[in-house]
């Protein structure tokens, strides 16, 4: 078993992700992982904004090296997270997506829709995406990082720092 003590993984969802978030919780633990679990904690309505924010800034502020965001859908948390800068959220709601998103965009939050995958399917995206390393650190893989480089310049132009 791989030694994943050290990487911590920041967790949250809406009330409609609640239940999967705490599957998810646990799948990470067991697999070793350090877990930030920034809620919500029960099924009563809120707003996902909210908790894609916090699971965003964990990442983007390197108190996490990844994030997992559930909502219904998993589109929510993909639109809000990837408002912060530094965030590559890819939203997986198959194993192909997750492990490629690792792969070639160097993704660093998965967000995934209660309302779409099943338990067992969701555990697969999560292991795959926590599991999969970034291409771009191969000899073969730098069209990858030049990628990358370009998703940051567009980030500079058009992602501002607001004050306070
Ligand atoms: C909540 O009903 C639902 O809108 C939310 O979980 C999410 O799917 C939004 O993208």
């Amino acid at each position: 078993m791989n030694d994943n003590s050290r990487v911590k993984v920041a967790i949250g969802s809406d009330h409609a992700g609640f239940q999967l978030k705490q599957e998810l919780k646990r799948e990470l633990i067991e697999l070793g992982y350090d877990v930030v679990d920034v809620g919500t904690d029960s099924e009563e309505t809120c707003d996902y904004p909210d908790y894609a924010l916090k699971v965003a800034l964990c990442v983007s502020e390197g108190e996490a090296s990844r994030g997992v965001l559930i909502c219904g859908t998993g589109a929510g948390m993909s639109i809000v997270a990837n408002k912060v800068k530094g965030i590559r959220a890819a939203l997986c709601n198959e194993e192909y997506t997750a492990r490629y998103s690792r792969l070639h965009n160097d993704a660093n939050v998965v967000t995934m829709g209660s309302r779409v995958v099943s338990l067992e399917k969701a555990k697969s995206i999560l292991r795959d995406f926590v599991e999969t390393s970034f291409e771009g650190e191969r000899k073969d893989g730098l069209r990858h990082v030049r990628r990358l480089e370009k998703l940051a310049r567009i980030e500079e132009m058009y992602c501002r720092e607001v004050e306070g």
